[in-house]
């Protein structure tokens, strides 16, 4: 990562503390994290939502998130060593999200991982935020490299190689919205609320999956790329013809999840193939789904058939990692620390970051999502 610059390489098995600061989106979230011989604890995390702030716009506002982020950033972080029973004294080295995301929330966390840096004299560890999401699954469960990742949030739709830190190799993404996006698109469109994904989950358990036939975008198009732009419009059109009822809201709502897994179970099916036949996994690999849209219990059960059949062993970081949190961040900055990396203070913050800088030179996805930060 060109990002980072080389530091003496860290005794591996000496524990090492970090704090990680996330804030591209709409979490103010840190932890704080312990890593002694490869094995990560969570010593203490703190995950604010901003949910209320954005309720009554239907989506995120970046405005309003840089200033939210702003105002809480530093009491998540004094709330976090707190619980953690540590000091700012204790921490080796303080790692924060640099990218992709909301650039004014990017800033904010970065620049308080940097004082903090700065004032106690300890690294700083800039983070893809992508490659949190990346080793996120190793934080509750020793999963061995290499894994295939399919990392599905509000930002982002894509499968991921990874082969090891700092080694990823993007398979496949959407070519327009990500499918978190999708879900909070359509949840907006039939009045369900914000975030779009828990409430049509919620909705959905009532409702026929059956009940309307939804397009279902590059599926029968070879590759692993994938387009959920169109789905939004064909709800929307859906929803015009009908009465809605409380039933046609659950009916729509459980028609567009099946749909929406349907096309990830099969485009997952295909990057199993993939990485069997091209890519040298053998055995057991495993098969990983993180991102906001992983918390998706339909989807889970979807995945978890599907990588049974095909000889993956399913992984899942517990829900409160499979969205935004500070936790991914620090193990993230851990990896990195003790491998000897860490980040000069004048590091910028990048609204766009992909975390396979190669495919995305040579082979670009289009699409400009409200996070802008597709890779
Ligand atoms: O990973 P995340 O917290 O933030 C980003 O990095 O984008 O993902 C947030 C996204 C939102 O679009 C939200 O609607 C979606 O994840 N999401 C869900 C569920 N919970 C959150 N989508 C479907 N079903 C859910 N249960
Ligand atoms: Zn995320």
């Amino acid at each position: 990562m060109a990002t980072t610059a080389p530091i003496m390489e860290q005794a591996p098995d000496s524990a090492k503390i970090i704090l990680g600061i996330e804030t591209s989106c709409d979490e103010t979230a840190a932890a704080v994290l312990r890593l002694e011989n490869g094995v990560p604890e969570i010593l203490g995390e703190v995950i604010a939502s901003q949910f209320d702030d954005h309720k009554a716009y239907g989506g995120v506002v970046p405005e309003i998130a840089a200033r939210a982020h702003a105002d809480v950033c530093d009491s998540v972080v004094e709330e976090t060593l707190k619980r953690a029973g540590v000091t700012v004294a204790d921490i080796d080295a303080f790692a924060a999200t640099s990218g992709p995301g909301l650039i004014g929330g990017v800033m904010v966390g970065m620049m308080t991982a940097k004082a903090l840096a700065m004032s106690s004299g300890k690294p700083f560890i800039g983070v893809n935020h992508l490659e949190g999401h990346a080793l996120s699954p190793r934080l509750s469960e020793p999963v061995e490299f290499p894994y295939l990742l399919l990392l599905v949030s509000g930002g982002h739709c894509q499968f991921i190689a990874v082969e090891g830190l700092g080694q990823y190799r993007r398979l496949g993404s959407t070519i327009d919205d990500a499918v978190g996006e999708a879900f909070d698109k359509t949840a907006k469109v039939l009045g369900l609320g914000f975030p779009g994904g828990p409430a049509v989950e919620r909705r959905a358990k009532d409702g026929n999956p059956d009940a309307i036939k939804l397009p279902r975008p590059l599926l029968d198009r070879p590759g692993l790329d994938m387009s959920f732009a169109g789905l939004k419009t064909a709800v929307l059109r859906e929803a015009q013809q009908m009465e809605l009822t409380d039933q046609a809201l659950c009916d729509i709502a459980a028609s567009f999840q099946k749909t929406i897994c349907e096309i990830l179970t099969e485009k997952s099916r295909r990057a199993m193939q993939l990485v069997r036949e091209e890519m040298n996994f053998a055995g057991e690999p495993g098969f990983v789904i993180a991102g906001g849209v992983g918390a998706n219990q339909a989807l889970r059960t979807s995945l978890t058939e599907l990588a049974s059949e095909e000889g993956f062993s399913f992984h899942a970081p517990p829900l409160k990692w499979c969205t935004d949190n500070g936790a991914m961040i620090a193990y993230a900055g851990a990896m990195r620390f003790i491998s000897g990396q860490v980040s000069p203070l004048d590091l910028a913050a990048r609204p766009r970051w992909p975390l396979d800088e190669a495919s995305a030179e040579t082979n670009p996805v289009f699409g400009g999502g409200k996070r802008g930060a597709k890779a």
